[in-house]
């Protein structure tokens, strides 16, 4: 964990964030490989993406879908924990106990769990149930 951290915070150092100038980084380790992330804004600003799912999907795009760690890298004196839309992107790919740590600048962690934190992903198929598709 503590390297997926420092690969965290040098991947904020590629944030594209001039307009919230909150500057995030994701390491996720998927199939033992390491995938990086940082968020990239958008003058339409509705088409900024997070860290983590940059993260994620670097590691989907490389054929990795078996995500084991997290860590999220954010500005400031509290850790950011990641937000809802990306834990549920996070669920399609990981279990419950998937270990997530939040970092910050000013050296605070958090320890926590996907399940922990989204204790109830959508799923389209729930316990092997077709939904008629
Ligand atoms: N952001 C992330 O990259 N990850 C999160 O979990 C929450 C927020 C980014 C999106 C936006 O570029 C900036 O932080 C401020 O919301």
């Amino acid at each position: 964990m503590e390297r997926l951290v420092c690969l965290a915070a040098a991947a904020a150092r590629n944030a594209w964030a001039p307009y919230s100038g909150f500057a995030v980084g994701a390491a996720l380790r998927a199939g033992g490989e390491e995938f990086l992330g940082c968020n990239v804004e958008n003058a339409s600003y509705g088409l900024t993406v997070c860290a983590e799912r940059v993260a994620a999907w670097r590691a989907v795009a490389a054929g990795q879908r078996d995500f084991q760690a997290l860590a999220v890298y954010t500005p400031g004196e509290e850790p950011g924990m990641p937000c809802g839309a990306c834990l549920q992107v996070l669920a399609e790919f990981a279990p419950d106990s998937l270990p997530i740590r939040a970092a910050c600048a000013g050296g605070k962690v958090v320890d926590t769990t996907l399940g922990a934190l989204l204790t109830a992903p959508f799923r389209l198929r729930q316990g092997g149930e077709s939904n008629g598709s």
